[in-house]
């Protein structure tokens, strides 16, 4: 009788503590088991996302979020999303000719910076949100952004001495009025700047960019187009993995203040004159621990990329019951060309 009694309690421990398990698991599990549906129209550039599986759990963690491309789900999904590009050269069309169901949002889709969006004037009053690069966007997907470090190892000096450039550029469409090109060539009027790229046919494979950009102080992570929140993977990757000190030339500097780490970067606009800067780099890279202060950031931080659409997709969902209920982009034209407005 008592062992039976014994038994019993033990079983019952045992059940009240696996029942308790699955509440700590997922807390949420009750409220919101729904899953979000987010209907990709189109593939961005036409390389094809594999959307197979459970992809925003397995990849990133994200729970009830399902990304299909069937268009036959449209009257089922929670949002669809429309990458831009297709849009504006034509190949892709919106289903302006179909009901679009109640509650539907439609998302506008650009990691571009405005001045390869194309006008967007056709496109008034149809998009409820934005997936973007820019701060102010509904969903913000940055081209990188820094982690804490959990082993907070210090950058060995020994790599200083593999450095063998003082300034290096790695451009491929080289155009000559762009503002980078005209800074470029007056830097290296006074300070030699190592070029690499199709410009200068001298290509670099991408397993080479890194290690290239490694023996160089600094590299000229310099955007095409200068637009606010506009900061790519030349300053991500190329300059921050590389292990150069990035000299950025882009978004006011304010955006970048907001999103690097601080003494991390120099900043063109930082100075009154490219001689004044090119006399700063050349001071740098001769005062070992001066340049080894602008790497110092790295023992804390760490960059993850935000480039796998995948992620851009699945990063709508642990926001989608935040998104305002009602929102309307009645001139997204306006809103893509906003001016600089970051203080
Ligand atoms: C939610 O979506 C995932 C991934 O597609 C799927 O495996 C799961 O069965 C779905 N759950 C519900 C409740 O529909
Ligand atoms: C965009 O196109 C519209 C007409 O479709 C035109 O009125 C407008 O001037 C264009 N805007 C720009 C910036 O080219
Ligand atoms: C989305 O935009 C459409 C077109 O302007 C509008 O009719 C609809 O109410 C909007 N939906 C939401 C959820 O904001």
């Amino acid at each position: 009788m008592c062992l039976l009694l014994c038994f019993l309690c033990v079983l019952l421990l045992y059940l009240f503590n696996e029942w308790s398990k699955t509440l700590r698991v997922n807390p949420s599990a009750f409220s919101s088991s729904r899953n979000v549906t987010i209907l990709l129209w189109h593939h961005p550039f036409k390389t094809h996302v594999n959307l197979k599986g459970d992809v925003c759990w397995n990849l990133y963690r994200i729970p009830h979020c399902r990304l299909v491309d069937q268009r036959s789900m449209f009257s089922s999904a929670d949002v669809v999303v429309f990458h831009n590009w297709e849009l504006i050269y034509n190949s892709q069309k919106l289903p302006t000719d179909r009901p679009r169901p109640r509650g539907q949002r439609w998302a506008w889709m650009s990691f571009e910076s405005p001045a390869h969006n194309g006008n967007l004037s056709q496109f008034a009053n149809i998009f409820n949100m934005t997936i973007s690069y820019r701060r102010d966007a509904d969903i913000t997907v940055p081209y990188g952004e820094l982690l804490p470090k959990e082993d907070k190892k210090l950058l060995g000096e020994d790599n200083l001495q593999k450095k063998t450039s003082l300034v290096c550029w790695v451009v491929s469409n080289y155009r000559p009025h762009y503002k980078r090109s005209q800074v470029y060539t007056e830097l290296n009027a006074i300070i030699p700047v190592k070029v690499y790229g199709r410009w200068k046919k001298t290509p670099l494979s991408s397993s080479a960019l890194l290690p290239t950009i490694s023996r160089c102080y600094f590299y000229l992570a310099f955007e095409n187009s200068l637009f606010k929140d506009y900061i790519t993977e030349k300053l991500w990757r190329n300059a921050y993995r590389g292990g150069a000190v990035p000299v950025v030339l882009g978004a006011p500097l304010n955006d970048y203040k907001a999103v690097a780490p601080p003494h991390s970067f120099i900043h063109v606009d930082e100075f009154a004159s490219v001689r004044g800067m090119a006399k700063y780099l050349q001071e740098l890279a001769e005062d070992k621990k001066r340049y080894a202060e602008y790497l110092a950031w790295k023992k804390h931080w760490k960059v993850k990329m935000g480039t796998d659409w995948r992620e851009r997709l699945c990063k709508i969902c642990p926001q989608f019951n935040s998104l305002p209920q009602h929102k309307v982009y009645s001139d997204l034209q306006a809103w893509d060309s906003a001016e600089n407005t970051s203080a």
